[in-house]
């Protein structure tokens, strides 16, 4: 396989080189962090169930007219996607208080919001992703007022989508987290959303049981990671038909990077 160029290393995804300008090759690890890498751990299969469930996401958001970095998968772990210019910013949509907003406000988890609300944290390890809002982000120049209400249009559009299409297979949306970035064609700059969506950025709960079905498994000790990111698969109808175990057992087989 031919020799390629490894362009970035998250947390959870490795970036590299297209075969074309303007494509990048996202590829899904099994490494899971929490806390700001804090706490750390290899759940096997995780990075294929990723793929798939992000795949199916993001194609079914691209059938609704939201642009996305989605070009196709390439196999179990790698996706083709456009070379965008990330804009620094996580964008949060929440449905129902959990995590964060919750510790913050004194809200008990599970509590319904009035309305569904959008949050921004500006994307920096070494700060712990520190939440700002629309002031910072235009004075700072992260992004422009009117690439803002772009964003947040297309976040509470996602949101309404997205709240149906889990709903429809007993999940509910409690929030997720979003990232946007900048695509250039000739002249033209669009926004196109960008990196994943999938049990690791998602909170999903069981709507009958309440059952945590997303990384708040492994934040909280809870176990049962692979199980509950399968079941979520499993209700897409993208679950992987060989066992993940076996495939997960050789990751980087298929890989050569330089
Ligand atoms: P929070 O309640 O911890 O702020 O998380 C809100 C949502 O954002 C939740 O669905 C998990 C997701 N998230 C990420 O994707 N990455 C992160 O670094 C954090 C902190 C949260
Ligand atoms: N992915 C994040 C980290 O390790 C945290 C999280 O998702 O909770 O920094």
């Amino acid at each position: 396989m031919a020799r390629r160029t490894r362009l970035y290393e998250g947390k959870a995804k490795i970036l590299y080189e297209g075969p074309e300008p303007g494509t990048l090759i996202q590829y899904f690890k099994d490494d899971a962090t929490a806390f700001n890498a804090e706490k750390k751990a290899e759940l096997k299969g995780k990075g294929v169930l990723n793929n798939r469930i992000s795949e199916h996401v993001f194609t079914a958001l691209e059938g609704i007219g939201i642009p996305t970095h989605f070009i196709r998968s390439l196999n179990m772990r790698e996706q083709l996607v456009r070379a965008v210019e990330i804009i620094p910013i996580e964008v949060v949509v929440r449905n129902v208080a959990a995590g964060s907003m919750c510790k913050r406000l004194g809200l008990e988890e599970g509590t319904p919001l009035p309305r569904s609300i959008v949050e921004y944290y500006y994307k920096s390890d070494e700060l712990g992703d520190p939440m700002v809002t629309e002031e910072h982000i235009t004075a700072f120049g992260w992004a422009y007022l009117d690439e803002m209400d772009e964003i947040v249009a297309s976040s509470l559009r996602i949101n309404d989508f997205l709240l149906g299409l889990f709903a429809g297979v007993g999940i509910k949306l409690v929030d997720f987290k979003l990232e946007f970035g900048r695509f250039y064609v000739d002249d033209d700059m669009r926004i196109i959303l960008a990196d994943e969506i999938s049990p690791d950025n998602c909170r999903l709960w069981d709507i009958k049981t309440g059952e945590k079905l997303d990384k708040d498994r492994f934040r909280r000790d809870l176990g049962g990671e692979i199980e509950a990111y399968q079941e979520v698969a499993r209700r897409l109808g993208v679950l992987p038909s060989a066992d993940i175990r076996e495939l997960a057992a050789h990751p980087k087989a298929k890989q050569a990077d330089s």
